[in-house]
C-alpha cells in the first residue's frame, strides 16, 4: 500500500467546502484495510441552537458518533485527509458534489456532478440538508442512467414520486440490516421492472454500507429486463446485479437469496414475492404492495358488513386492508416477525404500505395461528397466499 499525499488544490477545495461552504451536507471516506472497511464521515448539525459538526465512524460492524465544534471538525477533517491507502472520498454539497478515488497505485481520480436538487430539512436551518440515502453517495450517473435525473443533476419533477419511494425503502433496507453481514449480502427484487430499486439498492449498500452484495432483478417482461441489463452494464455493475426474465413462480436467482424486496409487484405478485422469499429461505422480506384484486373479487356480499361492502371504494380499501393483514398473520404463523408501516407520503404514492419480516421466531405460535383462523373464518375466504403456501402452512393450520 503506497502513503499518497492529497494534491494541495484538491486538499484545499475539501477544506474550504467542508468548514467554509454554506451547502456544505456531508462528506465521507471509506478506507479499505486488510480485507475490511474503515469508514468515517462528517456532517454539520445544529446543537442547542448552535451550528456544529457530527462526525461517525465505522469499523468492523461498531459506530461510534461525536459531536464537534468547528475546531474539532478541522482536526477531524485533517485526520481524514491523513490516512493512507486506497480510498474513496464523497463530498456533499448544494453545488455539487467531489468524488475522490485514490487507487492501490495512489493515483488520485477525481469526478464531479452538478448541483442536484435536494431537500431542506427546515428544522436544522437552511444550510442542513435532509438526509437522504440517494444523496449519502455519488449517485449522480445512478440517477442519470435511470433517467430520474436529467442530464444537469436535477430530479425530473415526474420522477419525485420514484426518487422519494426509493428512497424511503432504502432507509427500511438500511435499518432491517444493523450490522455488516459476514458474507455477500444475496438480494432478490421481484417484479423489478426498469431496476431503480435494484440498482439503487446495490449502489447504496456498497457505496455507503460498505457490504459485498449480489442483487437479482427478476420480471417477467422481456423489454425491460433488456433495459435493466444494459443499465447494470453501463453503469459497470453487470457482474454483481443480474436480471432474470421470467414468471416469479418459475425463475431462480443464481445464489441463496438473503432477502426480497418488491415495489408494487401487481396484484399477487406481492404474494407470489413473499412465497419464493419463504421458499428460498430468506431472512428478510420487504415489500410494498400494488393493486390487490384477488380478495376484493372473492368477499361476499351480506351480513354485518354489507353496509361497507355496498360501496366500490369502501370495498376495495376494505379487500387492501384485510389481504396485508392476511400476508402479515401469515408470515407471522411462519416464524417472521412482521411490521405494517407508511413506508413514504401519499403524495410520492397512494400505494404506501410496506410490510417487513425478518425470519426470527419459532413458527406455529399458537396466538398467530388462532388470530388467522378467527379473521379468516368471519371473512369466510381463503385468502391466495394460504393456498401458494398450503405445504408450508397447512400443518399449522390443520391443528387448530
Ligand atoms: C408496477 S411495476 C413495478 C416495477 C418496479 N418494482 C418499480 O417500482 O418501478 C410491476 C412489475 O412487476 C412485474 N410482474 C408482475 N407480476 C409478475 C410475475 N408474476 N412475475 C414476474 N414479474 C411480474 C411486471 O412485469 C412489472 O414490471
Amino acid at each position: 500500500m503506497s502513503r499518497t499525499e492529497w494534491p494541495e488544490d484538491v486538499a484545499g477545495e475539501i477544506r474550504r467546502r467542508v468548514l467554509a461552504e454554506p451547502g456544505f451536507m456531508k462528506v465521507t471516506q471509506v478506507v479499505r484495510r486488510g480485507g475490511g472497511t474503515f469508514r468515517v464521515s462528517l456532517r454539520p448539525v445544529v446543537i442547542k441552537g448552535e451550528k456544529g459538526y457530527q462526525g461517525e465512524m465505522t469499523e468492523e460492524g461498531r459506530t461510534q458518533v461525536k459531536n464537534f465544534d468547528l475546531e474539532g471538525a478541522r482536526s477531524g477533517l485533517e485526520e481524514m485527509l491523513g490516512q493512507t491507502g486506497p480510498r474513496e472520498l464523497h463530498l456533499v454539497t448544494a453545488s455539487g458534489d467531489l468524488h475522490v478515488r485514490v487507487t492501490k497505485k495512489g493515483k488520485f481520480l477525481e469526478s464531479r456532478s452538478s448541483p442536484m436538487a435536494r431537500d431542506v430539512d427546515e428544522q436544522q436551518g437552511h444550510d442542513r440538508v435532509k438526509r437522504q440515502p440517494l444523496t449519502d453517495f455519488d449517485s449522480a450517473a445512478l440517477l442519470k442512467a435511470l433517467g430520474i435525473a436529467d442530464a444537469d443533476g436535477r430530479i425530473r419533477a415526474s420522477m419525485r414520486g420514484k426518487y422519494d419511494q426509493v428512497n424511503e425503502f432504502l432507509k427500511v433496507i438500511d435499518a432491517a440490516i444493523a450490522d455488516k453481514p459476514e458474507k455477500t449480502l444475496n438480494i432478490v427484487d421481484c417484479g423489478c421492472g426498469r431496476a431503480y430499486l435494484t440498482l439503487a439498492v446495490y449502489f447504496y449498500l456498497t457505496a455507503v454500507r460498505g457490504f459485498e452484495v449480489r442483487v437479482c432483478g427478476i420480471d417477467r417482461k422481456a423489454d425491460v429486463i433488456a433495459t435493466a441489463r444494459r443499465l447494470a452494464a453501463d453503469l459497470d455493475v453487470a457482474e454483481h446485479v443480474v436480471f432474470v426474465e421470467g414468471e416469479l413462480a418459475e425463475s431462480e436467482p443464481p445464489f441463496e437469496a438473503d432477502m426480497v424486496l418488491s415495489l408494487h409487484a401487481c396484484d399477487t405478485a406481492t404474494d407470489e414475492a413473499l412465497a419464493r422469499g419463504m421458499e428460498w429461505k430468506c431472512r428478510y422480506l420487504i415489500c410494498a404492495p400494488c393493486c390487490q384484486h384477488e380478495l376484493h373479487k372473492t368477499l361476499k356480499e351480506g351480513g354485518p358488513m354489507q353496509a361497507v361492502l355496498r360501496h366500490g371504494i369502501l370495498r376495495e380499501r376494505l379487500a387492501d386492508l384485510l389481504t396485508d393483514t392476511f400476508r402479515a398473520q401469515l408470515l407471522r404463523i411462519l416464524g417472521f416477525r412482521v411490521q405494517i408501516v407508511e413506508f413514504v407520503s401519499a403524495e410520492a404514492t397512494a400505494r404506501n404500505i410496506l410490510l417487513r419480516a425478518e425470519f426470527c421466531v419459532k413458527p406455529g405460535q399458537q396466538a398467530a395461528v388462532s388470530d388467522y383462523l378467527e379473521l379468516r373464518d368471519f371473512w369466510n375466504v381463503t385468502p391466495w397466499l394460504e393456498t401458494r403456501m398450503a405445504r408450508l402452512t397447512g400443518k399449522y393450520l390443520s391443528k387448530y
